[in-house]
């Protein structure tokens, strides 16, 4: 049967307790919580490549201000992660490795690209408004350097979020160009950030065990449902629509319902196939080349360091 040390896990876990880092805990909780959190860290770090692509050309000293402190918080939250991930007992340097190999995931959403300016509202709109709903939820995960990285995640989301809707907004009531250039970005961005939520439940290799770890609060489609009841009256107020024809509100089960998501394509992007998939990969491949100088200054400083404080 169990062993006494799975039965604490199991009980700490039922009252709702935390793990922390020296608690024992099951390999497969652990596991799961590596691929979970290095993956929502390599998300972060690739997702800052289609907005800086705007940083340049940002259409406002105002706007340019916003994006690039957005962008920053993207890479800090990649670091929030990765020392989560740190505490399990892996170093980022193999989680890099293996994102660059192709053995990690990062979100799906960040494969495709960012074709004009109302993009970067579109993404702080509706993709920093699922990140939101999804990692609301993941503050009451049951590891704890996870879900308090959440918190301090979430205080900064809702300020990407925020700025997106009211990009939108500026764009919307401009003029006829720019309000057609938000409608064709959320014509563009809308389906896949449904995707961002995972494949429906019932093809949902680990949701059964990451909810009985309370790792996972809420199913897939139960957040992707929740996401869909946000936007709908947000959509309405920026004067934008989305573009999904089956999309109604249902009385009788007090949500919208709305069209089938072309899973077809989320798998395709999540095998490489994306339309920037590549790109990205090359780009944060080289990005760590071009860094390897400053990590080779940073340790070899720490050993001087360490050598000086022995003197
Ligand atoms: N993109 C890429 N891979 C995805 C995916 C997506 N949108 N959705 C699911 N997958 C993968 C899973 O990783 C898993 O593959 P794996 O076994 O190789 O890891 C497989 O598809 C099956 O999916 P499951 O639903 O069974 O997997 P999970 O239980 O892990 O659920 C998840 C998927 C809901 C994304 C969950 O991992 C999660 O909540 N992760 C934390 C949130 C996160 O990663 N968010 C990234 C969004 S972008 C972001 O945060 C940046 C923001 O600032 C804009």
């Amino acid at each position: 049967g169990p062993s006494e040390l799975e039965r604490a896990f199991d009980a700490a876990v039922a009252a709702e307790e935390r793990i922390e880092p020296r608690d024992w805990m099951p390999d497969a909780y652990r596991a799961t919580l590596v691929r979970q959190i290095a993956q929502h860290a390599h998300s972060e770090i690739i997702g800052m490549q289609p907005e800086a692509n705007w940083i340049t050309r940002a259409p406002s000293l105002r706007r340019k201000a916003i994006l690039i402190a957005k962008v920053q918080d993207e890479a800090g939250h990649g670091l929030y992660l990765y020392s989560a991930a740190e505490t399990l007992g892996v170093s980022r340097d193999e989680l890099l490795d293996k994102l660059h190999a192709g053995r990690q995931r990062y979100s799906s959403i960040f494969n495709y690209p960012t074709l004009t300016w109302a993009d970067v509202g579109a993404i702080g709109w509706l993709v920093d408004g699922a990140a939101i709903t999804n990692q609301v939820p993941l503050c009451r995960c049951s590891y704890g350097p996870y879900a308090r990285a959440m918190v301090r995640i979430c205080k900064e989301e809702s300020f990407h979020q925020r700025q997106g809707y009211e990009l939108l907004l500026a764009l919307s009531h401009g003029t006829e160009a720019q309000h057609a250039m938000a409608q064709d970005a959320v014509d563009r961005w809308w389906w896949p950030s449904l995707m961002m939520f995972g494949p429906p439940d019932d093809r949902s290799a680990h949701s059964a065990q990451s909810m009985a770890w309370k790792i996972k609060r809420h199913s897939n489609d139960e957040l992707r449902q929740r996401f869909v009841d946000i936007c709908v009256p947000q959509a309405a107020s920026l004067g934008l629509t989305l573009p999904d024809p089956d999309l109604r509100w249902n009385e009788q089960r007090g949500h919208h319902d709305f069209g089938a998501i072309d899973w077809d394509e989320f798998s395709q992007v999540l095998k490489g196939n994306g339309p920037c998939n590549e790109q990205r990969i090359d780009q944060r491949r080289r990005a760590h080349d071009d860094g390897a100088w400053v990590r080779e200054a940073a340790s070899a400083h720490a050993v001087k360091r360490r050598a000086r404080a022995t003197e």
